[in-house]
């Protein structure tokens, strides 16, 4: 079965994403942990982040690669493990700019699609249901309010020792939100037939359980 998740920023994906796999055994892939990858490697190497072409360029001379270690998704590039590095609010704040230009896209979502095809898969990003995996048998649309999601983000900043505050970081990710639904390629869209999940309100084994309940109705349906 392939499960896609998808939503804006701070809506829980990747934590949920991660606990729905573990459980079902299945493989977890964050997908906009590649796209801050390349976000990071763009900006050690200097690249111009405004040029699709010099990012393809630079994506292509990477070795990206995904691990989940005893429970943990490790990011590795070229051997450099950057599990850490991908999260700073600099990366944060340009990874949309990268994640708009359509070679960038075309070329991840081909290796997205690879790992997909490996078999039972949870996948969580922007485009999974839409474009990368649009015949998932589960399809989430995972949301919060901005409120939460602020909240949450700002509190994940301060538990790591980021000094930040709580407006700017709602600022940010009404920005990033914004960017993400109008690009062109691939836009973050609900996916007519994904289930709308909002989990203000909610905690993580909550929502947890309202997704394994969705899988768990779809394969008795068959699907
Ligand atoms: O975890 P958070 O919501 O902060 O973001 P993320 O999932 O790590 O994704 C970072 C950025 O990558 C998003 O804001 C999008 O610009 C981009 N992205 C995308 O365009 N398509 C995806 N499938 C996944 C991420
Ligand atoms: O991947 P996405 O940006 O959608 O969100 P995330 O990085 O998985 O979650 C953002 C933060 O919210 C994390 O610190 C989670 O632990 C927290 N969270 C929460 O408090 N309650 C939930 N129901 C889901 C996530």
């Amino acid at each position: 079965m392939k499960i896609a998740i998808d939503g804006p920023a701070g809506a829980g994906k990747s934590t949920v994403a991660k606990k729905v796999a573990d459980q079902l055994g299945y493989l977890y892939v964050d997908t906009g942990a590649m796209y801050r990858a390349l976000t990071w490697k763009a900006l050690q190497a200097n690249v111009d982040i405004s040029s699709g072409e010099a990012l393809l360029r630079l994506l292509n001379q990477c070795n990206l690669e995904l691990k989940v270690e005893s429970g943990t998704l490790k990011v590795m590039l070229n051997n450099q493990d950057i599990t850490a590095e991908i999260r700073t609010r600099d990366v944060t704040n340009l990874v949309s700019e990268v994640a708009s230009h359509q070679q960038v896209r075309e070329a991840m979502v081909q290796l997205q699609k690879e790992m997909a095809a490996k078999g039972n898969v949870v996948m969580d990003g922007r485009d999974i249901g839409t474009h990368v995996i649009p015949d998932a048998e589960v399809k989430i649309y995972l949301t919060a309010s901005i409120e939460e999601r602020a909240r949450r983000r700002y509190e994940e900043l301060l538990t790591k020792g980021h000094k930040a505050s709580l407006r700017e970081i709602k600022q940010e990710i009404r920005d990033r939100d914004r960017k993400d639904k109008n690009r062109e390629t691939a836009p973050l869209k609900k996916a007519a037939d994904a289930v709308t999940v909002d989990t203000t309100g909610l905690s993580i084994d909550e929502v947890v359980n309202r997704i394994l309940k969705i899988v768990y109705q779809n394969s008795k349906q068959g699907v």
